[in-house]
């Protein structure tokens, strides 16, 4: 992990706008039938950086994410935007909020029986309930800023997995959000074209001046883009701080994520299911 540190932008030539989280979670409390996901969480995610969210698979990452735009409500807790309480909404009043997001879902599908152009041109539509006037230099403004203006005629299943999420990603961005949510956006791509995906994170971040929040457990993509960390392991958040902060950290659970390493109770776990492997492997030679 040799990344050069990244600053947050320069407060000088930042927005006037007012310097409070536009994103906001207090006590989330959520579950799934008997099974508790997030624990109480609480977190702010400042306005024009970056902010990635690291942990295990299955720590609430995803959930915590789908709760910042209403897509899940909290059993208990509040989400604010902009200070505005946002949980209780209907979802009719939400809409307008969840304009201001652009998101990047882990299964960031396309409709595979629209072109690129139209696929980003959907939210458009669905906003203005047919085409814009400008509707093609929206799509071409974005498809630009991704790279793949190129692209605007073909069908997804003619581009190869990293442009799919890239063509997402100028979908997401195209009713120009104030927040844009990643989950995952580098999962399943070579390094290179992660390494694209990162650039382009940077990029809107930099261009469009966006908050830009980032689930990943790519370490590589994390220090390569994240201004502000946040680690989060069974459901709440257990550190959080700057990219140097993360790498100085004697936090166990952080460093053996970050080293990429087990713990003792998965090691045990493992343990015990290749013990039974083993002694099934004896039975069935023995039944030979
Ligand atoms: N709609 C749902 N109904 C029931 N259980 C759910 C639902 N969504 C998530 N869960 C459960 O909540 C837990 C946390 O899921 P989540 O998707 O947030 O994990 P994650 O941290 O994003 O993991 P990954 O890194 O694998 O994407 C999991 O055990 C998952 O099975
Ligand atoms: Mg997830």
């Amino acid at each position: 992990m040799s990344e050069e540190v990244r600053q947050p932008p320069d407060a000088t030539d930042a927005p006037a706008e007012p310097t409070v989280a536009p994103v906001r979670v207090e006590g989330l409390i959520k579950s799934f039938g008997r099974k508790r996901v997030l624990h109480g969480v609480s977190l702010a995610f400042p306005r024009g950086m970056t902010t990635v969210v690291l942990g295990p698979s299955g720590c609430g990452k995803s959930v915590m994410l789908k709760h910042l735009v209403g897509l899940l409500r909290p059993d208990r807790g509040e989400v604010f935007f902009e200070e505005e309480r946002i949980d209780r909404l209907s979802e009719r009043r939400l809409g307008p909020i969840r304009r201001q997001f652009g998101f990047l879902f882990q299964q960031g599908a396309l409709f595979d029986s629209m072109t690129v152009g139209e696929n980003v041109a959907f939210p458009l539509r669905e906003l203005h309930g047919g085409p814009p006037y400008d509707e093609e230099a929206q799509v071409r403004r974005v498809l630009r800023l991704v790279g793949l203006e190129q692209t605007i005629e073909q069908f997804p299943n003619e581009l190869s997995g990293g442009q799919q999420k890239r063509v997402a990603l100028a979908r997401a961005i195209v009713l120009r959000p104030k927040v844009v949510l990643y989950d995952e956006p580098t999962t399943g791509l070579d390094p290179i074209r992660s390494d694209v995906i990162n650039e382009l994170i940077l990029k809107l971040q930099r261009e469009l001046r966006v908050t830009s929040i980032v689930v990943t457990h790519d370490l590589t993509s994390a220090f390569k883009v994240a201004d502000h960390m946040v680690m989060m392991y069974e459901g709440s958040v257990v550190l959080e701080g700057t990219p140097e902060e993360f790498r100085r950290t004697d936090h166990a659970v952080v460093r053996r994520f970050l080293r990429g390493e087990a713990s003792e109770e998965e090691l045990r776990a493992i343990r015990e299911v290749t013990a039974e492997n083993r002694a099934a492997t004896r039975r069935i030679g023995g039944a030979r």
